[in-house]
């Protein structure tokens, strides 16, 4: 029965059904839930990827496609970025993984203390998700407590607690009093987890400080992302900061600052740009240089939470691939190239992408902006003022447009995220962005919002 229905499916988002994708998705339905390994990646039958090199992919069909999404937002420098791949080579040859530490891993843990004193300490993992649980863990062993707050709608990897609230809509994300509700993103989340999580509006200051007045004091951790992307991809107030800031040090709760995606901003990563002071800075994506990564960085004070020498560590953080060579000389060699001046260049390119659609979309009239700060950008298709979560939340014919978008972007060769953000690569000219631009809003123009 899967295969009519994928097949129909395989011939309308592909264009053909006898393209080599085609065949692959088709292939991978059957041995795969979804025809996807990750959710995030699901916008029909995708292209597959057979190779890429600096900010192009060449699909199996041998279709070039303008990749803007970076596996979302973790490839600074592109693909097969020529220091990663010389390095890779090099480690690969000497050994993967060794249930022994290597000096890999410091002079990673150093380049990273000298980017801050946010960052004096640090401890790797596999993943950005990873790094979140392992942060709010390390929050409860500080303090013995273990609620946590976080921001609504904004994504902090695949654990239960911060999925709360990642998908509320209109229906359900007010609570009786008017506080946002704690949801449950999926079905089976433990109604522990929901008590256990409040929520925190992304951009009311007043709201917030009252919820943090009450629940403070329980509170083990905030969690926040000062320019997250399901947030619109819209910086957080300074308001909204201050009142974080004054709250966790009033009642004792340890702020993360989670810079999976935002530590691109700048050579310090975001808390700095933010006047944030983090007790833990949670990292990925880039810092792994294209392979599989995670961190938790912080003041020595708060990072001898994880502390195992003498014993039994206060809170436990391991894993059999944690600080393998491979990530560690991957990210190494990314961040070699990732400072002071490619960061600003890149940013201004992205200064420049998001002036141009901004001027192209006024130009043709239509309803809608473009977010975001440095290299990183998202697209809107409502005059509505963009502030956070709800009104960056589109409805259900802003949804609609938005996939028609990314799907006539992605015919002609342009990959963004599925709900129409992106991220720039250091490979990328002036010739990309204005290419990048010039297909964003002829699309945004030819997709316009259907009236219900
Ligand atoms: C802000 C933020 N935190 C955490 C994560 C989870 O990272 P990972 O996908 O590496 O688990 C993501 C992933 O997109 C993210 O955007």
């Amino acid at each position: 029965m899967n295969s009519s229905v994928h097949s129909k499916a395989g011939a309308s988002l592909l264009g053909h059904n006898s393209s080599r994708s085609s065949a692959a998705f088709l292939r991978e339905t059957e041995v795969v839930p979804g025809g996807s390994m990750r959710q995030a990646s699901w916008f029909g039958p995708p292209p597959y990827a057979a190779s890429g090199s600096g900010c192009w992919i060449v699909d199996v069909d041998q279709r070039k496609i303008l990749d803007c999404a970076n596996n979302f937002f973790s490839l600074i420098h592109g693909h097969a970025f020529a220091p990663v791949v010389e390095a890779l080579g090099e480690m690969l040859r000497r050994g993967t993984a060794f249930g022994l530490p290597t000096e890999v891993e410091i002079e990673l843990a150093e380049t990273l203390a000298a980017r801050g004193p946010a960052l004096e300490q640090t401890r790797f993992c596999n993943s950005g998700s990873e790094a979140v649980m392992h942060a709010i863990k390390g929050a409860r062993g500080l303090t013995d407590r273990h609620r946590i707050a976080k921001f609504e709608g904004c994504y902090h990897g695949s654990y239960d607690y911060i999925e709360v609230s990642l998908e509320s809509s209109p229906d359900n994300w007010d609570d009786a009093d008017g506080n946002p509700a704690s949801v449950g993103y999926t079905r089976g989340v433990a109604p522990a987890v929901l008590t256990d999580t409040v929520i925190l509006p992304y951009d009311n200051a007043e709201l917030c400080e009252a919820i943090l007045r009450r629940e403070g004091p329980t509170l083990a951790a905030v969690i926040l992302d000062p320019h997250a992307s399901r947030a619109g991809m819209m910086p957080m107030s300074d308001d909204v900061i201050q009142v974080v800031q004054r709250a966790c040090h009033r009642d004792g709760i340890m702020l993360i600052c989670d810079e999976v995606i935002c530590f691109r901003l700048s050579p310090r990563g975001a808390h700095p740009i933010f006047n944030i002071e983090p007790d833990f800075v949670t990292l990925a994506k880039t810092i792994g240089g294209g392979l599989p990564v995670g961190a938790v960085s912080g003041p020595r004070d708060r990072m001898s939470v994880f502390d195992h020498t003498g014993g039994k560590p206060r809170v436990a953080m391991g894993g059999t691939f944690s600080a393998n060579p491979m990530s560690m000389v991957a990210g190494l060699e990314t961040l070699r190239h990732y400072d002071g001046d490619q960061i600003e260049r890149l940013n201004r390119l992205g200064e420049r992408l998001r002036k141009l659609v901004s001027d192209g979309l006024a130009a043709g009239g239509v309803a809608g902006s473009i977010t975001g700060m440095g290299s990183l950008f998202r697209l809107h298709l409502t005059d509505r003022k963009i502030t956070g979560y709800r009104s960056s939340y589109p409805n259900p014919a802003e949804a609609a447009a938005l996939k028609a978008i990314h799907g006539a972007m992605l015919a002609d060769g342009i990959l963004l995220t599925p709900n129409c953000s992106g991220a720039l690569s250091t490979p990328m000219t002036e010739a990309e962005i204005d290419l990048l631009a010039d297909r964003l809003v002829a699309h945004t123009i030819a997709c316009p919002v259907q009236p219900a």
